[in-house]
Parts: C-alpha cells; structure tokens; sequence
C-alpha cells in the first residue's frame, strides 16, 4: 500500500517578536469635523477616539507593512530568509490579484509562500492561529504575520457611521518554535447572516473616482452584537487554553470602539488588575491591525511586558471572529 507521510512540527510554538508601524499622520478630531457633521464632544463620548493615524499620500499598504515586518523580524532575530510563510491580514490590499502577501515577502527578500487572510478586523488573529497550525504541523519553519490597513483610502469622509472611526497602520508578528506553549488554541466562527452590517463594494461598476470603494457600517447592529458575542468566544478562548480569567495579565480586544472594550470587559467581569488594551484612543479602529498595534502600546507603555498572559480577541465584518490565548512577544 502506498503510504503518504505526514510531518509533526514544533511541539509547541509562540509569537517570537512584535514589529508595529504608526503612520506621522495625526489627525485630529477637530480635522475630521471640518468635514463631517460631528464634533470632537460626541465623538470622544460614543467611540472614545481622541486621535488617528492616516498614513501619508504617497505611503501604500505595502509600504507599512514592509516597515512593521522588518522590525518583528528583528525583534525575534529570524532572517527574511529562514520564513516559510508570509501571512497578510487585510481588507484594504488594492489588488485581488496579486495578494499583499507575495509583494511583501519579495520586499523583504523572501520567496516564502504567502497568501492574504481576508476576515475584516477579525483577520489578524484568524492569520495566527493559521501561522501556529503551520509550525506545528511542520509545514513552515517561520511565519510571518502581518496586520495592515490603509482605511483612509476607503472612507467617505461625510459619512457619520464610518468617517471618525477607522484609520491607517501595520502590526506584525514572528511565529516559530518555542520552548513553552505561547499560542493557546483558536475559538473562531462566523454569522453570515449579519454579512451586510459591514461592507465595502468591489463591483466593477463601482470603479471609478464617482464611486470609490467606500466602507459602510450599520454601527447600532455592530454595538448590538459584540460585547455580548464576544464574551462568549473570549471565555470558550480562555477554557481552551486551559486557564481561568484569573490566570489573565491582559486584555486585548479588536480597538473596534472603547464603549464597545468596555461592555465587553464588564460582561466577561474580568478580575481586578487586568490590564486592558485602550489604543483606540490614540490610533482609532485599524481593522486588522488594531491587536498588534495594541499590544505595542501596551509593552511601550509598561502596562503590559513580555511574557505576560493575553488574551486576543478580533471580530468585524463576516461577521467573523477570533480569539486566543498568548504569551506576549517582545517588540
Ligand atoms: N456625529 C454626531 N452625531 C451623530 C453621528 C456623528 N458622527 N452619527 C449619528 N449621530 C446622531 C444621530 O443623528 C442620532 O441623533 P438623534 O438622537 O438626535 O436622532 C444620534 O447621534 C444617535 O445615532 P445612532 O446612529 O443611533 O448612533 P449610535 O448611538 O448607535 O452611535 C456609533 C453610533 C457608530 C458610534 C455606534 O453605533 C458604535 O459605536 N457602533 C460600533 C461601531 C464599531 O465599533 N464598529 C467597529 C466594527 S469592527
């Protein structure tokens, strides 16, 4: 009889090193209310956003992610050239074809296979549990996961529901063999049902400057959903790691909104002394970048250091979602 092998890889595997790219860019919201009926009162009360980030005209997708890469390569000490797989978390890539992924990885030297994860803001963390799969399954040595968005591309700066909401940045993180289990597993699912809360069109017809490619949210049906479906997806996360919410050091939603951070953290009643990741305020809803992104802020700030057990949640348009316990890398 013919026999196929199957490889086992890594017996266990972690985030070796976190890389992050914060575009110069700061816009107030004052700035977004020079065009927008809002003000900086009412945004900084139903979103907690203070400031964003846009990146710079002329700074692509790819330009961020090239930046964010490099420097969670450095941080984990892996060479471009020892990565198996290059993994891109993105909704805002300008091209179905080629994905983001082969254009970074030919950017950083590499000729790893890479492909995009398309799962709205939930995509950073679905990229993971896909990269700590691989190394086990010792079908990559290293992985590559990056999470990127360029949303000021695709906003209609007149509309309330979206235009103080989402911003522009990269995050990204090393997956290889580790000593210790630093990547619990995945709780994940979808609700297709509710496709049409968060969408952004790609009909041909639609491609032209008369009708870009706007993102368009129903922000109510979003608000109605996931403080309280994620409080069941970050428990099963935490049940499947093994652990109790008391063996948690941080938290670390999707920065979708602080009202939503902070039902959610009510409804999951976190013990004491859990810090919780607030980037939102600061950098806005960066979609599939907003985890990494945030949990630099928190090493940057001290709230948080490596090694310390976080838990990862990610939900968005799909709907899609995705959540998991880690160890946090060093950035
Ligand atoms: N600025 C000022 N006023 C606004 C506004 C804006 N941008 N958008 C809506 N309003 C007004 C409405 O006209 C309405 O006024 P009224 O009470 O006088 O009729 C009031 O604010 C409430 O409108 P509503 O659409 O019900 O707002 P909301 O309370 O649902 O808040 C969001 C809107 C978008 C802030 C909120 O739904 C939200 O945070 N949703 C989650 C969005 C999110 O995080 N998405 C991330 C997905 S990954």
């Amino acid at each position: 009889m013919t026999t196929i092998n199957q490889q086992a890889g890594a017996a266990a595997t972690a985030m070796l090193g976190l890389g992050v790219h914060r575009p110069e860019r700061v816009v107030t919201n004052d700035e977004i209310c020079e065009v927008l009926d809002s003000s900086d009162e009412w945004i900084q009360t139903r979103s907690g956003i203070r400031t964003r980030r846009y990146a710079a005209e002329g700074e692509s997708l790819l330009d961020m992610a090239t930046i964010a890469a490099e420097r969670a390569l450095k941080a984990s000490g892996v060479a471009a050239g020892d990565l198996g797989t290059v993994i891109v978390a993105t909704s805002t890539h300008v091209q179905h074809t080629p994905a983001a992924a082969p254009l970074l990885a030919d950017r950083l030297g590499s000729r790893a296979a890479a492909f995009d994860v398309s799962a709205g803001c939930a995509g950073f963390c679905h990229a993971l549990s896909v990269a700590s799969d691989l190394v086990r399954g010792g079908n990559a040595g290293y992985v590559l996961v990056v999470g990127v968005e360029r949303l000021s591309t695709f906003m209609d700066p007149t509309d309330r529901g979206t235009a103080f909401i989402f911003a522009d940045g990269a995050g990204a993180v090393v997956v290889g063999p580790a000593d210790e289990a630093g990547i619990g597993p995945v709780a994940w699912g979808s609700d297709g049902s509710q496709s049409h809360v968060i969408t952004q069109s790609v009909r041909c017809d639609e491609l032209s400057p008369e009708h870009p490619l706007f993102v368009r949210m129903e922000g109510t049906q979003v608000f109605r959903w996931a403080p309280f479906a994620m409080a069941d997806v970050a428990r099963t996360a935490v049940e499947r790691a093994g652990l109790t919410l008391d063996d948690l050091d941080v938290f670390v939603p999707h920065q979708a909104n602080l009202r939503i951070t902070e039902t959610l953290a009510r409804n999951l009643k976190l013990p004491e002394g859990i810090a919780i990741a607030r980037d939102v305020q600061d950098s806005g809803n960066t979609s599939a970048a907003s985890v990494p992104l945030a949990i630099d802020a928190m090493l940057s700030s001290g709230e948080a250091k490596p090694g310390d057990i976080a838990l990862l949640i990610a939900f968005g348009a799909g709907l899609s979602y995705a959540g998991q316990v880690v160890r946090l890398p060093r950035a």
